[in-house]
């Protein structure tokens, strides 16, 4: 294992021992961020790979780490859709040399899980880019709208996951 290595720099497979398995568990924002910046934000025009709510006490920030690094990651924001409570979902990185082994899908629903503990709830929606779109329809969202473009970052197209009976009414439940 391998010291901290500066902000951005790759993982390669020799700096983690692959044959253990990850431990996935809730994250605080600071220990995602790098993840997040080499998987989403190098190749874009944007600059930093936070985002506004990333801090907030009831976002939901889950990790998958390796010998302490991470090495998958995505977030919760309480968001509204149609007027109903729900989550958008925010920041959905797998390590590169850790894509398309069953990681990205274990973290999506140990966060799903958590948010239906801690909220009423039951409504999940994203921006999703669009070469993830296949990603996210196996675990069981659906794509809600026509493709459109995200300034910097590229086509997308937004999915939403429902799940159980409607949420209540914003002007009747407390979130979370
Ligand atoms: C998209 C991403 C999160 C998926 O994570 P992953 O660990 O590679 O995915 P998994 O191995 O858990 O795949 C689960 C299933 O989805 C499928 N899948 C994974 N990525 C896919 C894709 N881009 N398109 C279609 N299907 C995909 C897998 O084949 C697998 O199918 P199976 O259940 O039939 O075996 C990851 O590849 C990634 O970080 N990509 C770059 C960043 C990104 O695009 N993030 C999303 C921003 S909206």
């Amino acid at each position: 294992m391998t010291g901290a290595l500066p902000l951005g720099s790759p993982i390669s497979e020799r700096s983690v021992d692959a044959r253990e398995d990850p431990e996935i568990r809730v994250a605080t924002v600071d220990e995602i961020l790098d993840l997040r910046y080499r998987v989403l934000i190098v190749g874009t025009k944007r600059a930093s790979a936070e985002v506004p709510g990333d801090r907030e006490e009831k976002t939901l920030h889950v990790g998958a780490f390796l010998n302490g690094r991470a090495i998958g990651c995505a977030s919760l924001l309480p968001a509204e859709w149609e007027g109903t409570h729900a989550w958008q979902l925010r920041c959905m990185a797998i390590e590169p040399s850790f894509q398309g082994k069953g990681l990205g899908s274990s973290v999506l629903a140990y966060l799903e899980d958590l948010a239906l503990k801690q909220s009423p709830a039951r409504i999940f929606w994203c921006n999703a880019r669009i070469e993830a779109v296949g990603f996210y329809e196996k675990q069981g969202w659906r794509a809600v709208s026509e493709e459109y473009v995200i300034d910097d970052v590229g086509p997308h197209r937004r999915m939403l996951r429902r799940l159980g009976p409607a949420c209540t009414e914003l002007e009747e439940e407390r979130h979370g």
